[in-house]
């Protein structure tokens, strides 16, 4: 897919004033610092469109993006420095379950996990909550630059063999970069399939 423009909307800490939602979205979730918007600014081509930063906790509200007029991308705070529920269930803001459960032209939510961790408790019980919600997701591994191709696909085998033994299977998964623009046409045609199942779905 080409993209022809991508803007800045807005940035909302409250669910009920996002932009008007007619057009499909996609969202971009995971541990603060795992790549959320610099992953945005590759996928659009566009150095400083989302803001980042390398001290986590850059993104704090729900940023709406619009992409060829057509479809929104939406960068998300972080979680993974909020503590520990007592259900040992992580507590990811109050304003980011609102959104994942109100927003109904939500088509698909994109879940970052950096190439190099095991699975970390926080991302399981967040993953494990989408489930639990019925929710759709899909899985990017991030920062596959800092591994050899080799090691890159060893560690999502290993992530994946791991999964598997609480997971009946595997959502979508995408390994990426956003140094070497590695999993950008990948990523982008599999917004596309979604966009057109959207359109002959209204
Ligand atoms: P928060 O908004 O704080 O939750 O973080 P984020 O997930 O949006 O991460 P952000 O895109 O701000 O990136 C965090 C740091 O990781 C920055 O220093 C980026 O330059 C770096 N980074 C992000 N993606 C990649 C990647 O693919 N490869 C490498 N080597 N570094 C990356
Ligand atoms: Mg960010």
């Amino acid at each position: 897919m080409q993209i022809h423009s991508a803007k800045f909307v807005s940035s909302n800490s409250e669910v009920a004033k996002c932009p008007s939602g007619h057009l499909p979205e996609y969202a971009f979730i995971g541990r603060s610092n795992v790549g959320k918007s610099s992953l945005i600014n590759m996928l659009t081509a566009r150095k400083g469109l989302a803001k980042t930063s390398a001290t986590p906790g850059k993104t704090q509200v729900i940023n709406h993006f619009i992409i060829n007029d057509n479809w929104y991308l939406v960068d998300l705070p972080g979680y993974g420095y909020a503590k520990v529920s007592q259900a040992s269930r992580v507590r990811f803001s109050a304003m980011i379950e609102k959104y994942l459960q109100q927003r109904s032209n939500l088509v698909c939510t994109f879940v970052l996990i950096d190439i190099r961790h095991e699975p970390q408790t926080n991302d399981m019980d967040f993953m494990g909550w989408m489930l639990e919600q019925q929710l759709p997701f899909a899985m990017i591994f991030t920062k596959a630059d800092k591994l050899s191709k080799t090691a890159a696909a060893k560690a999502v085998a290993h992530y994946t063999e791991l999964t598997l033994q609480y997971w009946a299977e595997m959502p979508p998964l995408f390994i990426s970069s956003s140094e070497t623009g590695q999993g950008r046409e990948e990523i982008l045609s599999y917004i596309e399939s979604l966009n057109q199942l959207s359109k002959q779905n209204k």
